[in-house]
């Protein structure tokens, strides 16, 4: 099995689980980077991340290599904005075919849920086998072993 996680993480929880998944499971790892990122701070972040994912945007990326020909197994990692997957996830899936590949998603939430994310991602891949979905509540906050333990899930689906 050879896996890669391709992720976006505005505020580091994605990232800290995507961490952790390669470690686990010695996958590589791509960070999907927006030319233009939207303000860390304040209200603006809400307000620029909302707007961007209702109009659908699907912003041009820096990341230049992003052939996973030679991967078997996709794991597609993105915080929840407006209740679903971020812009940076749907240009990634416009311009990559992930087809007939296995794939794993996880979703960083701040509570709500990510069950419209999943569904709306599944649709987008109807040509890949979505094996496992996992959702983590702002993991940098949360109870180090719970987290542990739903990485722990994700790894053992992704190892299967
Ligand atoms: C623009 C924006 C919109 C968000 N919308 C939601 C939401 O609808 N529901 C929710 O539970 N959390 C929402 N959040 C919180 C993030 O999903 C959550 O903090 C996540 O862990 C951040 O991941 P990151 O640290 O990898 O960027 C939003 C955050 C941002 C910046």
């Amino acid at each position: 099995m050879k896996a890669v996680v391709v992720y976006y993480s505005l505020d580091g929880n994605t990232e800290l689980i995507a961490d952790m998944v390669s470690k686990k499971v010695g996958a590589d790892k791509i960070k999907l980077q927006p030319e233009k990122e939207i303000a860390k701070e304040g209200f603006k972040k809400f307000f620029w991340g909302g707007k961007s994912v209702i109009f659908k945007e699907k912003p041009a990326l820096l990341n230049k290599d992003l052939n996973l020909d030679s991967y078997d197994t996709v794991i597609i990692g993105t915080p929840i904005w407006a209740a679903t997957f971020t812009p940076a996830i749907l240009s990634f899936v416009s311009l990559v075919s992930l087809k007939g590949k296995k794939v794993h998603l996880y979703a960083c939430s701040s509570g709500g849920d990510a069950g419209k994310c999943f569904t709306k991602l599944k649709e987008l891949l109807k040509d890949s086998t979505i094996l496992s979905t996992v959702s983590f509540k702002d993991p940098i906050k949360e109870e180090k072993q719970k987290v542990e333990q739903q990485v722990d899930k994700l790894c053992s689906a992704i190892k299967e």
